[in-house]
Formats: C-alpha cells, structure tokens, sequence
C-alpha cells in the first residue's frame, strides 16, 4: 500500500466548496487502489489572517513542508474587504506567493481544454472551436514583476510614486523553456513563444535563449507571438495553439483568457511544479460573487486532483479516468449554473451534486 501525505488548503471563498468536491474524488481513487491519502488541512489565505494574524502561518508551513504534494483551494477577498488587511498580509502577497517562493514552483501547467462537443459552453462560434481546443498554457511563476524588487514611496518632485521591477536570469529562462519543450516533444510538437521584443528586454533575453533550448529539440517547431497579439489569436483560431511558453505576468493574463474562451473560469485546472514539491489549484479565484452558494464549479479543483495524480503519485491511469468522469457528466448534459445559462440546453446541477456525479462515473469505470 502506498501512502501520500497531502496538505490540504481549502482557502476563502469558494475554496472550501470546490475543495470538497475533490476530496469525494480522492476517497473513490483510495476505494480504487492500493493507496491512501493521509488529508491534512491547513488555514490559509484570508481564513487564516483572521485566525492568526498570518496568511500562511507557521503551523501551515509545517505541514506543508511534511506534505508529498498540495492541494490548494482559493484564496482572496473581494476588492472591499481585502482593504480590512493591510497590503503586505493579504492572502495574495502574505500565502500564494509566499508558497510559490518556498517551493521554487516555477513551472506552471494551465491546460485550456473543451471538447468538440461541448463547443456550447464557450462564447466562440462552433466553427471557431473547430474539432476542439486543447493547448496548455506554460507560465513561468516563480519570476518576473511578482516577485522582483518593489519600491513605494515619494519621489523628489514630492509625489507619490512607485517602482516594480521585472527580472529574469537565463537560468530561469532556460528551465521553463526545457518544461515547455518536453511538453510538446509529447503533444503536437508546436510550441508558440509567448512575448513582448518589441519593447520588453526581459523579452529579448527570454528569446535568445528560447532558441538555445530550442537546438535541443529540433522536432520541436517553434512559433513567436507578440503577447497582444496573441491574445486576439487565442480568440479569432484558438485551435492553431498546443503548448504556449510565457512569463509570469503573460501567463496570468492569457490563462483567464483562456477560462473565457472555454466559456468559464470554472474550466481551468493547474498544476505549479517545482523541483522538489508540487502544488495544485485552479487557475481561477475565490469567486467572492458566488462564494457560500454551492454553485461554483468543481472541475477546476477536480482536475487539480487528476494533475497531482498524474504528477505527483504517478496515476496516470487513474487521472485520465476522472477526466473521463468529468466529461462524463457533461456528456449526460449536466453542469453547474456558470456553463448552463437558460437557453442553454444545459440541465443546471450545483457543486455538490457536479461531485456526486462524478464520483458515480468514476466507480463505474474499469480500473
Ligand atoms: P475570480 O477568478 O475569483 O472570479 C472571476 C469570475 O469567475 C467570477 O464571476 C466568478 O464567479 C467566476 N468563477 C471563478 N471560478 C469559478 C468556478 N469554479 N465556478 C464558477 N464560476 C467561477 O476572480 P476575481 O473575482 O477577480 O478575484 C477574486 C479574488 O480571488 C481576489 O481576491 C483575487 O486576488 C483572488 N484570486 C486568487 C487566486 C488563487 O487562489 N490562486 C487566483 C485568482 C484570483
Ligand atoms: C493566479 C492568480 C494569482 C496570480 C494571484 C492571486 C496572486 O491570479 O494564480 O492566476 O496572479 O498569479
Ligand atoms: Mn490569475
């Protein structure tokens, strides 16, 4: 019997509903195999700051570091009650980024992933979506504006001002760029570069040595894109994209871009890897509009869940089978209210129930 430690940080808002959902799938993989999964919840995000006065507090940290893999929830508040937290303690800049930094988790995965058939979800006309979307967003996440030097003050002239910076060596370059490679050597062999030359020399030096890793992997080919434009690209022919490479703040961008092409954030899973310890969360946050609601959509925690199998506990198997479960309910014409508008189509279900469902498919598909 294998045995997973896995720390489990349901977070704010929506977190500890969709959060749920992904245990009921992690206790139907243990009644499937010979593993168990010893949970072990934390407080984090803004839950945590006003419980103890800290976004990731020591005690999270701790498990967190014992844990084999985590499983993150949401963090955040709306934009009104983040102001009750002071700046540097809020749950963006006081956990998530924190966590990002202990675990060096510099790759991240945002797949962007709508069958054929469920071309009704996605705003885009049919003929747009084609035989389907299916790329993978390849955001660097350790670097850049997040987490380069930051400066807040008054300036000479006496005026409020400030300073970020957006720093990248080509060591942190070069490693999300063999990441991205190796993705697609899997997939299409099409890899687009994501970036901003024309103005940005982070760009510049992010180019030179993506065609220094690019000699590695000459099946590989390579496609350059300004970021802007292709952020047009990903909704006038999202079909032409199979793994996209960018930087941090691009990447964050784009992959929302990429839940509103789908037709929902709800749609976007993640996987954050690092080179001792991986993390994963939806790419989505705490949804404060619809938080206590059981509405929100589970699909991005649960296939959160098939990413940390696949990656973390080698269940290849077992992950493709809860994408199937998903899918599965789709196909029965199931989804919860962001994917079943009236008119739709789509008969609505709420989160619980979207769990349920998807637990019953997975039951009853062979092992
Ligand atoms: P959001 O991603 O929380 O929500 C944007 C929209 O998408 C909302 O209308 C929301 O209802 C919808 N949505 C998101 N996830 C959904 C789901 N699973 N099912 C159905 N609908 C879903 O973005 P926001 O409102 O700009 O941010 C809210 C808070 O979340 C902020 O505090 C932000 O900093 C934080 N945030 C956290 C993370 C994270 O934990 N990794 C990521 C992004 C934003
Ligand atoms: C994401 C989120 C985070 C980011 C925030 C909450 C810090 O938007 O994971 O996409 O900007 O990276
Ligand atoms: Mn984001």
């Amino acid at each position: 019997m294998k045995n997973y430690k896995i720390a489990v940080l349901a977070g704010d808002g929506i977190g500890p509903e969709i959060t749920a959902e992904a245990i009921k799938v992690l206790k139907v993989i243990e009644e499937r195999n010979d593993v168990k999964f010893e949970l072990m919840p934390a407080l984090f995000g803004a839950c945590a700051y006003f419980e103890t006065g800290d976004a990731f507090p020591q005690a999270t940290i701790d498990i967190c570091d014992q844990a084999d893999a985590i499983l993150k929830g949401t963090i955040g508040l709306s934009h009104e009650e983040s102001k009750k937290i002071p700046v540097d303690k809020q749950p963006e800049r006081g956990a998530l980024l924190p966590l990002r930094r202990r675990y060096n988790t510099y790759a991240n995965f945002r797949p962007v992933f709508l069958p054929k058939s469920l071309a009704h979800f996605s705003p885009l006309k049919p003929e747009v979506i084609g035989d389907g979307i299916d790329l993978i967003m390849v955001r660097e996440l350790v670097g850049g504006l997040y987490f380069g030097e930051k400066e807040m003050g008054v300036n000479d002239k006496g005026l409020r001002y400030v300073r970020e910076t957006l720093e990248y060596d080509e060591e942190q370059i070069r490693r999300i760029m063999h990441e991205a490679f190796k993705l697609a050597q899997k997939r299409r062999k099409l890899l687009h570069n994501i970036h901003k030359s024309n103005v940005l020399k982070s760009s510049v030096l992010w180019n030179e040595v993506m065609e220094e890793v690019a000699k590695e992997y000459p099946d590989v080919q390579v496609v350059n894109y300004l970021v802007d434009s292709a952020a047009t690209a990903l909704c006038l022919k999202p079909t032409q994209f199979d793994v996209m490479v960018m930087e941090n703040m691009f990447g964050d961008i784009l992959s929302d871009q990429g839940g509103g092409i789908l037709g929902s954030l709800g749609l976007m899973p993640s996987a954050c890897i690092g080179p001792e310890k991986a993390y994963y969360e939806p790419s989505h946050g705490s949804a404060p509009d619809i938080a206590g609601k059981n509405i929100a959509n589970p699909y991005s925690m649960i296939g959160s869940v098939a990413m940390m199998l696949e990656n973390s506990f080698d269940m290849a198997a077992e992950a493709k089978n809860v994408w199937a479960a998903m899918q599965g309910v789709f196909a029965d014409g199931y989804s919860t209210a962001d994917l079943s508008k009236p008119g739709s189509g789509v008969k609505m279900i709420n989160t619980q129930e979207f769990g349920d469902k998807v637990v019953e498919k997975l039951r009853a598909m062979p092992k």
